[in-house]
């Protein structure tokens, strides 16, 4: 097929951060082959040293960035921090935890956004895409449990759809995007995937680059499924 006309092609830049997580790793890799490898710049907490519990990490390495990236994405994120897990009752409620989980799921992203978005042209098809998690909607919530995850990330989506707004003044093709990758297998799910269906991250990988492929302007601030479907916040 023809590359003119896709998002994905030999001018377009991208930028993965958290490129050492299951999923951020494995778009990196399809990434390479659809547009080129010198098109594709990486960071990340193990490789680069940007952690989001040392906020000015951010900014030092948004200072290090030349050009224009038409694609960030934003693969990090946490389930289990410090060796803690998600909450299972109210009674476990725990301050610090709650802390952190914010940090890394909430905050972090909010500061890729401020120190990152000056990247993006402004001009043409510019998208910022953060992977949150279905269990973030507060429609779809059935179980409960898993408070201060799902409240994370129930903020961070809130934190694109703001940003999605102010986005598109500057540039009316922005598309800014949460994006549910499924449920995968990787070091975040590891405990977790008991009986449940699980897809690999190159799988998940695909699913996410075909969505981003296929959202525009008119989709800015949604919240999506892998399959491109919204999900209700
Ligand atoms: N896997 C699933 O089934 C699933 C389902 C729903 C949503 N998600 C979401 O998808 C995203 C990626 O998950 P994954 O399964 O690929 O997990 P993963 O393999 O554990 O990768 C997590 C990534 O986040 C980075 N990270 C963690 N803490 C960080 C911090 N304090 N500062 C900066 N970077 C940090 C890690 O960096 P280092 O490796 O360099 O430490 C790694 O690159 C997460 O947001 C997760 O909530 C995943």
């Amino acid at each position: 097929m023809s590359k003119k006309g896709l998002f994905f092609n030999s001018e377009c830049r991208a930028l993965i951060i958290g490129s050492t997580g299951a999923i951020g790793s494995a778009i990196v890799e399809i990434l390479k082959n659809k547009i080129g490898s010198e098109n594709v710049v990486t960071i990340s907490r193990r490789k680069n040293g940007l952690d989001f519990m040392k906020p000015e990490t951010i900014e030092l390495r948004a200072k290090e960035q030349n050009g224009y990236f038409n694609f960030i994405l934003d693969a990090t994120g946490a389930l289990e921090i410090s060796n803690v897990g998600p909450e299972k009752s109210l009674r476990s409620l725990d301050h610090e935890r709650m802390v952190n989980q914010f940090t890394v799921n909430a905050i972090g992203p909010a500061m890729l956004i401020k120190h990152f978005m000056k990247f993006l042209p402004r001009n043409g098809k510019a998208v910022f895409a953060s992977l949150s998690a279905r269990v973030g909607s507060v429609e779809d919530n059935q179980l409960g449990g898993w408070i201060s995850y799902r409240a994370s990330k129930a903020a961070l989506n809130q934190i694109i759809k703001t940003a999605s707004i102010e986005a598109s003044r500057i540039n009316p093709h922005s598309v800014f995007i949460s994006i549910h990758p499924g449920t995968v297998r990787s070091k975040l799910t590891e405990q977790y995937l008991r009986n449940h269906k699980f897809v690999e991250p190159s799988e998940a990988a695909r699913n996410i680059l075909q969505v981003i492929e296929q959202k525009g302007s008119q989709d800015t601030g949604g919240f999506y499924a892998f399959d491109g479907k919204r999900i209700p916040y």
